[in-house]
């Protein structure tokens, strides 16, 4: 399989996908003209992937795979989890959304995290599913310029910085996002 479309509209995915499926000819939403918001309704991440790349297979008859993230805090009881990308209020950025979570961890101790990745595949109306998963802290300011969305405020385990103070290789070592795109590039090679 050669064309393959990643159902984003985050630039910052995309730049990082596409370092890790060198072999494959990524097309984006732009390259098919498709601009629309695809509304995230599902109360899961594999079912929020799942409505994405089933819309675009659905439109376009194309192979696509999505992803859909979240952060899970322990002391927040997995808060924001499915309402990463809207923590903060349906208009609200990365930076409210941060700022939220600093404010709700203020004076915890307990600063545990992961970061969850699911890939939702779509090749001839046939679904896989593919995880990955980081672990790490909340760190109590935001640090570094790289990265997007609660990159600044996540530290991996094993590490003393932030995933904005990584280089997108190194970020690309060892992320939810990477680990399971990773699986996903295992797939696709052994796929006639
Ligand atoms: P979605 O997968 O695009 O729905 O993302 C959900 C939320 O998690 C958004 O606020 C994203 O900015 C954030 N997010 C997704 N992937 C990452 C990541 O790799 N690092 C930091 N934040 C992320």
């Amino acid at each position: 399989m050669n064309n393959i479309c990643f159902v984003t509209g985050n630039k910052n995915k995309l730049r990082e996908v596409q370092k890790l499926l060198l072999s494959h000819n990524l097309l984006s939403l732009e390259d098919l003209d498709f601009s629309d918001d695809i509304p995230e309704t599902e109360d899961t991440i594999e079912g929020n992937a799942f409505l994405k790349a089933d819309h675009i297979h659905k439109k376009f008859g194309v192979s696509c795979f999505s992803d859909d993230t979240g952060l899970f805090i322990e002391s927040l009881d997995g808060q924001p989890g499915v309402m990463s990308a809207r923590f903060a209020g349906s208009n609200c950025n990365s930076e409210d959304n941060i700022s939220l979570v600093l404010e709700m961890l203020s004076g915890i101790e307990n600063r545990k995290a992961f970061f969850r990745t699911v890939i939702c595949l779509i090749v001839n109306g046939k679904v896989n599913y593919f995880h990955g998963e980081v672990k790490g802290q909340i760190s109590k300011e935001k640090a570094g310029d790289k990265g997007f969305g609660y990159d600044p405020i996540f530290i991996p385990d094993g590490f003393d910085k932030t995933f904005s103070e990584f280089t997108l290789d190194k970020k690309n070592e060892l992320s939810h996002r990477a680990l399971a795109v990773n699986k996903l590039v295992n797939f696709l090679n052994g796929y006639e």
